[in-house]
């Protein structure tokens, strides 16, 4: 697979995103093994997990647990996590104080087997802690090398900037779709920045994934290239900058091994452009 780079590693054009793998409606975990497994062996050396894809607080870790016994402690796989989110009762909260944030990355570090994370990410920023707290402590781990790249989630420019003051950041994870551009600020201030744009939730997420295969253009596209809907959209959205790496997530190995494969698809620049000009869902 083509790669990108991400501070001092090589890593694949195209991530695979944990989410749904240890989320309410997960598989079980033999076939989220599976996925994983897909995944590698099609190519896909970057994953992205985070402590609280769970159920709830009583389940944190699950998802690294399962990258951790799912892929080889190779130099070249390269597993991202993030902590600043807490799940009471399965709630999604913000919880980006110093010391949690300090207790979570050290729980990773352990489930995921390892001294250093190669990139750990701000969850989000937390309303109720200044930003500089929160990045300022994941800035300290850095120093104390129990990270080596350090990443922002769900932030503005601004945020970035204030991040910037602090220290060096290795990638931005922001949500990215066909139609869900708001974060085109924060793509082309990574731009900018020489910093690696991870586009989260590619097909809109697990919930709304499915409505991409009912899109007249991306059905017309498909045919014509012989992809499928979700191999169009990736191609769309590696050809709008080289630092947009997309992190699609799956539940079953086929959809995540057809993911992969949109590396080799080069779309026409006129069929680029009907797509840039796509960005709210259409019916026939
Ligand atoms: N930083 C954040 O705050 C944040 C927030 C959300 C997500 N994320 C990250 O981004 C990753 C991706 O986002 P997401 O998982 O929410 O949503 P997504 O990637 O937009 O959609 C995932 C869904 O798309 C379906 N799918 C994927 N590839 C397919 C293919 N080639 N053909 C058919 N169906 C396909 C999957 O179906 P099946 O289940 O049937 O395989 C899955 O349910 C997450 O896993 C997570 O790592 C980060």
């Amino acid at each position: 697979m083509q790669d990108k780079q991400l501070g001092s590693y090589r890593i694949s054009a195209i991530g695979f995103g944990g989410a749904p793998l240890s989320v309410p409606g997960r598989p079980d975990r033999e076939r989220a093994m599976k996925t994983i497994k897909e995944a590698w062996e099609n190519g896909i050396t970057f994953f992205d997990t985070a402590d609280t894809y769970s159920l709830n607080e009583h389940d944190l870790g699950h998802n690294e647990q399962l990258f951790a016994d799912s892929l080889p402690s190779a130099p070249g796989c390269v597993i991202a996590t993030k902590s600043g989110l807490a799940r009471p009762d399965g709630a999604w909260t913000r919880s980006a104080h110093p010391r949690s944030l300090r207790a979570a990355c050290e729980r990773s570090l352990t489930l995921l087997r390892r001294d250093v994370h190669p990139l750990y990410y701000l969850h989000a920023p937390d309303p109720e802690v200044p930003f500089a707290e929160s990045f300022g402590e994941l800035s300290r781990l850095q120093e104390e090398g129990k990270i080596e790249h350090l990443g922002l989630s769900n932030v503005s420019v601004a945020e970035c900037e204030a991040a910037l003051d602090i220290a060096n950041v290795a990638a931005v994870q922001n949500r990215y779709h066909l139609f869900e551009r708001s974060s085109s600020d924060v793509l082309a201030f990574c731009e900018s920045r020489r910093i690696l744009f991870v586009a989260y939730s590619p097909f809109g997420g697990p919930g709304q994934s499915s409505r991409l295969r009912q899109d007249p253009l991306l059905q017309d596209l498909a045919s014509a290239y012989e992809a499928s809907p979700y191999q169009i959209v990736l191609a769309w959205m590696m050809a709008r900058s080289p630092q947009l790496l997309p992190i699609p997530g799956a539940t079953r190995p086929d959809s995540i091994r057809d993911s992969a494969q949109a590396v080799r698809l080069r779309l026409s620049s006129e069929d680029l452009a009907k797509l840039d000009a796509h960005d709210t869902p259409s019916a026939r």
